[in-house]
């Protein structure tokens, strides 16, 4: 597998912004999403003033990538999206050619609204199409049928913006065929980027009680398993590259916002949930927090001019190389040891650590070395933990 470099540079950093609504449910679904009735201007109004409290964290520069996740953010208003927007770019500035991602569920989406998105700024649009078979959207509990989806897609395309698309498999009872049906239809709308996910039992949510109760039978992992290699290989025969464990894109069409978290680079996050990472540019040290979770007590706090985060941790020099280890080993570029070990001052005493366990997950066939950069193999795709695990266990815990 050849190992292209990766579409961000060690200066880009990005802004994730946490939309916490929805409007039902989905049963498998762990994200801090809520079907609450919510006010979009008080939203945009905490997350300004969260921005104008916490800019400082991530410092001055240009601003790469921002992300609107949920939630459902396509149920925020447009023009509240924009003034987030306005303010983040007001706030940094942005940097050439930034990426402005809002994710879509179908359910909520006219093509009117695609556009008044794009004129506010939005340029990339995700897409929660999960499947095009009706039956599969039941029983995923989604807000909208196929042809929605089908809709959906087709007019976020028509505005000119970047568009990707989530496909959710591996249900119970699916064969190949179902598969492949939801897969040709997806590669035949040319989104620029396919997301294609094996679905996860979540222990807090409806299904993981279902599961426990016998009431659901999840999919065999083995049975899984043959899917991913089915669902890459079609994948890759309509021109998406796997470029990570769930990530297919067209070439030049990598997420920018994602990649950003598989460098390790720095982010700012805003709203109810919302994670940022803030590392030193030497690698002495990072902050990683996490803000309240809560939409209305996030809420709350953040008007009265209150970011006390839900939790933090401060990083040293070996926690913040254990981060790009273990996020950087799941996109197909890997990551320039060599390169970190100069960059974050360790030199010899981290390669010394980490080439033996490296070499050890080649010869596993888990890892390949591209020159300086070790990277994923296709197998070493399935065993992203694995890796992640026995690199850690390499990397001593302290100075
Ligand atoms: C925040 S949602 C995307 C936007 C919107 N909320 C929606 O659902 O349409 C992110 C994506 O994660 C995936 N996802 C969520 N829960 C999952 C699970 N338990 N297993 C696998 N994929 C999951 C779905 O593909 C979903 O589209
Ligand atoms: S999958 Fe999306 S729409 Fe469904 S609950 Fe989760 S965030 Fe909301």
């Amino acid at each position: 597998m050849s190992c292209p470099p990766a579409p961000v540079t060690p200066t880009d950093r990005g802004v994730y912004v946490h939309f916490p609504y929805c409007e039902k449910k989905c049963p498998y679904c762990d994200f801090n999403s809520h079907a609450v009735a919510h006010d979009d201007g008080a939203y945009a109004d905490a997350i300004l003033a969260e921005l104008a409290g916490r800019a400082h964290e991530l410092g001055p520069g240009a601003v790469r990538s921002i992300f609107f996740g949920g939630g459902t953010p396509s149920l925020w208003d447009p023009p509240q999206v924009g003034r987030v927007i306005a303010a983040v770019e007001a706030t940094f500035g942005f940097s050439e050619a930034p990426e402005i991602t809002l994710e879509a569920n179908p359910g909520t989406v006219v093509p009117d609204r695609f556009k008044a998105y794009v004129a506010h700024g939005v340029n990339r649009f995700s897409i929660g199409a999960q499947s095009f078979t009706d039956r599969e959207l039941v029983s995923l509990g989604r807000i909208h049928g196929a042809d929605q989806a089908h809709r959906a897609v087709a007019a976020a395309l028509d505005t000119g913006a970047r568009v990707s698309l989530d496909l959710m498999y591996g249900l119970p009872g699916q064969s190949w065929a179902d598969v492949a049906r939801s897969v040709e239809r997806a590669t035949a709308l040319e989104p620029h980027h396919i997301s294609a996910y094996t679905l996860t039992i979540e222990p807090d949510t409806a299904l993981g009680r279902r599961t426990r109760l016998g009431l659901f039978t999840p999919m065999e992992d083995d049975d899984q398993a043959g899917l991913i290699h089915d669902v890459t290989a079609a994948l890759a025969a309509a021109g998406y590259q796997r470029y990570e464990i769930s990530n297919y894109a067209r070439e030049g069409f990598e997420a920018v916002h994602n990649s950003l978290y598989w460098t390790g680079g720095p982010y700012l996050g805003l709203g109810a949930g919302a994670h940022s990472y803030a590392p030193a540019p030497d690698l002495s040290a990072a902050v990683r927090r996490e803000n309240v979770k809560a939409p209305e007590t996030y809420l709350q706090a953040a008007l009265a001019g209150d970011f006390t985060p839900r939790s933090q941790e401060d990083l040293d020099r070996w926690g913040v190389v254990a981060d790009r280890l273990w996020v950087g080993l799941r996109p197909r570029w890997g990551v320039d040891v060599e390169a970190l070990a100069e960059q974050s001052g360790l030199g010899a005493s981290l390669l010394e650590a980490l080439l033996p366990a490296l070499e050890g997950l080649a010869g596993r066939g888990l890892v390949a070395r591209h020159g300086p950069r070790w990277a994923p193999t296709a197998e070493g795709f399935l065993f992203a933990d694995l890796i992640a695990r026995t690199l850690l266990d390499a990397v001593p815990a302290g100075p």
